[in-house]
């Protein structure tokens, strides 16, 4: 059953972050900014909405994260400077790279679109879907994806954006009807920004 996410699901959530997305920046801050700080922040914000799937007895197995503006969800998500900080120092004792991966994500983006006249920036944007490790390729990602978009597409939006730097997960949005637009260099990494365009009826 996918609905929307519950106060409820917030250690579920973080969890299954963590265990399908573990070399992301964000689990790499640990479950604890995860489930008291990132999740609960989302939950609450007007500038995104979390589905899942799963039912309140037995669990969720996967979820989505779809932002309207993505820079106001990152600015949301990382006010909470001081627990910001902790988590990164002790992210840094566990792995001395992660600042240097870190400031490089920050600092050093450049984005190339091949569509004229497209502003990504005003569309909404798959922020995060995962799921969990022991459940995947048995649909319930897609399942996830095709209730969400149908809700961007119900609210009026033109379409929905996805940047992606790994190659599985590509291949998921493709199957989904996402068409590569562009790229984008964070640090070393290199996203690739896919469309899905909503075609009116
Ligand atoms: C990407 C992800 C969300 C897909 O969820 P899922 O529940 O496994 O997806 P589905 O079972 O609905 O998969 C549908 C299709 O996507 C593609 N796909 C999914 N996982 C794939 C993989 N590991 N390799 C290649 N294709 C994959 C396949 O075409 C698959 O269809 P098939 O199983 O009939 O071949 C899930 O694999 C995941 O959590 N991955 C780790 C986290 C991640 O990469 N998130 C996206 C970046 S934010």
């Amino acid at each position: 059953m996918i609905r929307e996410a519950l106060q409820t699901d917030i250690k579920q959530i973080a969890a299954i972050h963590s265990n399908a997305l573990p070399n992301d920046l964000l689990p790499q801050l640990g479950i604890n900014f995860l489930s008291h700080y990132f999740i609960p922040t989302c939950l609450r914000s007007k500038n995104c909405f979390i589905l899942v799937n799963g039912n309140i007895k037995k669990g969720i197995s996967a979820f989505v994260i779809f932002a309207y503006d993505t820079n106001k969800l990152t600015r949301e998500v990382t006010a909470y400077k001081i627990p910001l900080l902790i988590a990164t120092l002790k992210a840094i004792i566990k792995k001395p790279r992660f600042i240097k991966e870190t400031l490089a994500f920050i600092r050093n983006q450049k984005q190339l679109i091949n569509i004229k006249d497209l502003d990504i920036s005003a569309l909404p944007e798959l922020y995060i879907i995962a799921t969990d490790s022991s459940h995947q390729r048995q649909g319930h990602g897609s399942k996830l994806l095709n209730i969400g978009l149908d809700m961007l597409q119900s609210q009026g939006h033109k379409g929905c954006i996805v940047k992606t730097a790994l190659a599985a997960a590509t291949q998921f949005y493709l199957k989904h009807d996402f068409k590569p637009i562009g790229i984008e260099y964070r640090g070393t990494k290199k996203f690739n920004i896919l469309f899905h365009e909503f075609i009116s009826a």
